[in-house]
């Protein structure tokens, strides 16, 4: 006989399409466990303001085809404060909450993780980011959508650069690694992908161009974000005035967080979901789901101080040099 009888949930960070399917299964996995389900709005803030409502079956009807979280989000760095986190510490206290789901990312794993070990409470993560750059999990709910709407906005640029023999740079999001930008560029048949693990200077860019081997009617260069949001307008303007080549340049931004989330989402996120509740019933805490080799599991949440998940370079070289031409 477990001894969880209130769970808490919330969404925190970027949001990512998929969080609604994951928070439906964790809310009705525990309440058919007995469970009551507090949903915190807008992440830690929500905890800090103690700003919730409790959830029933019908709270999460109706939301498993949205984008974004039904329970809102928020980037709060403040959380790493002991003085604010208190304040979180007491309300949950206050309300006797025996676990805490978190949907996010590694930054937000690490507020779940000092709750844990600051007051008596099972904390689990269900990793949740467009990116899929997180340790320990090849899938973070969300990616399959982003890169679907990364796909779909290739496609449609696509028509406009053959018919007016126009280069574009299409720079998608993606952090500090380049899983988005490497799916979005394969599958939408791009001449060249600019990965954050290829190191490539913007010269070595303009030397590829200037000894391109065909000239194409219009072409796509991918460009990943590679932590500087908007770059692609100044990779631009130094091949304009470097080789007089005019790139016309997109930059899909929020557009790949949003919209109705892929079949995939929505599924790995239900399994997840239920999984959560599973394992905070098995005992299991200061923990993560994991989705690898196609099976889900349990992992520890990744530690502060390590990289993100990355590509690996003989992948992105490999694919790069065979399947992309300028
Ligand atoms: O981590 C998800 C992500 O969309 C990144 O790809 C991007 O760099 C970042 O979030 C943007 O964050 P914000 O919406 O807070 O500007």
């Amino acid at each position: 006989m477990s001894d969880i009888k209130k769970i808490a949930i919330l969404t925190s960070g970027g949001d990512a399409p998929g969080m609604n399917a994951a928070i439906r299964a964790v809310v009705r996995t525990a309440l058919s466990k007995g469970c009551d389900v507090y949903g915190f709005l807008d992440g830690y803030k929500g905890l800090v303001n103690n700003n919730f409502e409790e959830m029933t079956s019908s709270s999460v009807a109706n939301c498993i085809q949205r984008g974004g979280t039904i329970l809102r989000t928020f980037r709060f760095p403040e959380f790493t404060d002991p003085k604010v986190r208190a304040i979180a510490i007491a309300n949950l206290q206050a309300l006797e909450i025996d676990a805490l789901v978190v949907l996010g990312g590694d930054g937000s794993f690490r507020g779940a993780k000092l709750l844990s070990e600051e007051m008596d409470i099972k904390t689990i993560g269900i990793p949740c980011t467009i990116d899929n750059d997180i340790l320990g999990t090849d899938y973070s709910l969300g990616f399959d959508t982003a890169r679907n709407t990364g796909l779909s906005a290739i496609d449609k640029i696509r028509d406009t650069a053959f018919s007016h023999s126009r280069n574009f740079l299409v720079e998608v999001m993606g952090r500090s690694s380049g899983f988005l930008a490497l799916d979005v560029g394969i599958g939408g048949g791009a001449e060249f992908i600019l990965l954050p693990e290829m190191n490539m200077s913007s010269e070595s860019l303009v030397e590829k161009i200037r000894t391109r081997n065909r000239l194409k009617m219009g072409s796509i260069i991918v460009v990943a974000e590679a932590e500087n949001p908007g770059h692609s307008f100044e990779l631009a303007h130094e091949i304009q005035s470097k080789l007089d080549i005019e790139y016309k340049v997109a930059v899909l931004g929020h557009t790949q967080r949003g919209g109705s989330p892929t079949l995939r989402d929505r599924k790995i996120g239900s399994f997840m979901g239920y999984y959560a509740v599973e394992a905070l019933f098995r005992g299991e805490s200061k923990i993560m789901i994991g989705y690898n080799e196609g099976c889900y599991d349990t992992t520890a949440m990744p530690e502060a101080d390590l990289e993100p998940r990355r590509l690996s370079d003989t992948q992105v070289l490999e694919i790069n040099n065979i399947l992309c031409h300028l």
